[in-house]
């Protein structure tokens, strides 16, 4: 898989998909990029629920249909919460690279009751 993703999540694309969130919040635009796709695991290879340590989320994002996964926003469950990152790259040869961490992310998403995650877990 790509260069620059943290070992947990390089095998994400064969992870259970995730439903896409009815409403998203608005801000979401710019949070994220137009063409998206979520994929969850839980560590023991089982349900997403309950959430348990170790269970992660990622998002797949692309500026357009025929663009290139650009950007890959994760979410990793620890004891008390989530753990956010995001990585990115400009082109499809690079590897990707860990973005600024940022706050917003765990603002924005504690308004997805009660789970922090947007997309259907179940
Ligand atoms: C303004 C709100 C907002 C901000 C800020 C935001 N997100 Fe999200 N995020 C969303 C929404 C809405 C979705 C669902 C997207 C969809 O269904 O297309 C989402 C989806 C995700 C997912 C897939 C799981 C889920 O919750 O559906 C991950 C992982 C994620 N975001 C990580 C991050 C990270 C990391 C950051 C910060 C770098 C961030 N998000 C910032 C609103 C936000």
């Amino acid at each position: 898989m790509a260069a620059g993703l943290p070992e947990h999540v390089q095998s994400y694309a064969s992870w259970t998909p995730l439903r896409a969130a009815a409403s998203p919040p608005e801000g979401t635009a710019q949070a994220h990029r137009p063409l998206r796709a979520a994929y969850g695991a839980a560590p023991d290879g089982g349900k997403l629920l309950p959430l348990k340590p170790g269970t992660a989320l990622v998002l797949e994002e692309k500026l357009d249909a025929e663009g290139f996964i650009s950007r890959l926003s994760t979410m990793t469950r620890t004891e008390s919460g989530w753990t956010y990152a995001a990585f990115s790259r400009r082109s499809s040869s690079e590897p990707f690279a860990a973005d600024a961490s940022s706050a917003e992310c765990a603002g924005c998403h504690a308004k997805a009751e009660p789970s922090s995650a947007f997309s259907g877990l179940e």
